[in-house]
């Protein structure tokens, strides 16, 4: 009981932080609230089934347990009844045609909603292991940390870089896979602010597990004031750590917008301090966790595809400083 009652406390401190439990039971966007409804009717039905046949299983154990001397005599058989026949046949097709039309009407229902002139675009590129968020009518470009404004319709544009992906952001809508060379859609429609986190949810690779989504649902006003922000160029510093940046490796996969940065291999880094986590969620933006990260990648996320020469622990620390000027 009490390892329960901690439990609850703790999934409660943890969702009080941000909605970091996520639950496709508590849903927050339309398609998500219209799957859980088909769900609630699958589940009953299914519950109904269980029910009905686990409680003839239990009245034929009680009902004709053995009770005394064992007879070899066959009980009367039942064979060559249409009506049983019938009702056995008939009643699971009905049920298979309900669950079908429900699941093709919640389906086609929010596959068929076309974007609106007041409806967000993002592009949402997966790669191996990160996400890439493009904004095409504000060009901003940012990663794994996707914010979007409250109560409007967002059309996220699917496409992947390298391998099958497939995004999931449960308490917004069911998963859609990310296939090379295809173009898939889904929207959704958040009507509460908060960070609400998702995840790559088709293997993808060694790190497909730390390939982690963060979604901030803004009000419209913070949204706008985010777009703004991100919009802005890079100030040049002309700190070493800045330096050692633009001299080395790091412009070949990144861009710094308004320094001569333009690598598109790796996540936008412009305004890398305005979101809170690297290495798409895996760790928290600290001095400490960006230092070990730049001293040997690989050891921090194995597979990366940030392949670097080792770097002397001066130009590590130049760098993280230079990170952090990157709002
Ligand atoms: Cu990307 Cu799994």
């Amino acid at each position: 009981m009490r390892f329960l009652a901690a439990l609850v406390g703790l999934s409660a401190s943890v969702q009080a932080q941000e909605h970091a439990f996520q639950s496709i039971f508590r849903p927050l966007a339309t398609p998500a609230r219209a799957e859980y409804e088909l769900s609630l009717l699958v589940l009953s039905i299914c519950a109904a089934i269980f029910a009905v046949v686990t409680g003839l299983i239990i009245y034929v154990i009680v009902r004709f347990r053995d009770r005394g001397p064992i007879t070899h005599a066959e009980p009367p058989q039942v064979y060559g009844s249409n009506q049983v026949e019938i009702a056995w046949t008939i009643i699971p097709i009905l049920i298979v045609f309900v669950l079908t039309l429900a699941t093709a009407r919640v389906t086609s229902t929010i596959q068929d909603r076309e974007p609106t002139a007041s409806s967000l675009q993002v592009n949402v590129i997966g790669h191996q292991w990160w996400w890439e968020f493009r904004y095409p009518d504000s060009k901003v470009v940012t990663a794994n940390e996707l914010h979007v404004p409250a109560g409007r319709m967002t059309f996220l544009n699917l496409q992947s870089a390298d391998v099958v992906h497939s995004f999931w952001i449960p308490q917004m809508s069911g998963k859609t896979d990310v296939i090379p060379g295809r173009k898939n859609r889904m929207w959704i429609d958040p009507r509460e602010t908060g960070v609400f986190l998702g995840n790559c949810a088709e293997y993808c690779g060694a790190q497909h597990a730390h390939m982690l989504i963060r979604l901030v649902v803004d009000t419209p006003e913070e949204f706008d004031k985010w777009t703004a922000a991100q919009r802005k160029n890079a100030q040049m510093t002309n700190s070493a750590g800045e330096t050692a940046f633009l001299n080395g490796q790091c412009v070949d996969c990144h861009t710094v917008r308004g320094a001569p940065a333009s690598g598109d291999a790796g996540p936008d880094l412009t305004h890398f301090m305005s979101r809170s986590t690297f290495g798409s969620g895996m760790l928290p933006i600290t001095i400490e966790n960006l230092k070990r990260w730049l001293k040997d990648p690989q050891a921090v996320k194995s597979g990366t595809k940030m392949i670097i020469d080792p770097l002397s622990d001066k130009d590590v620390d130049a760098m993280v400083e230079y990170l952090m000027t990157l709002k």
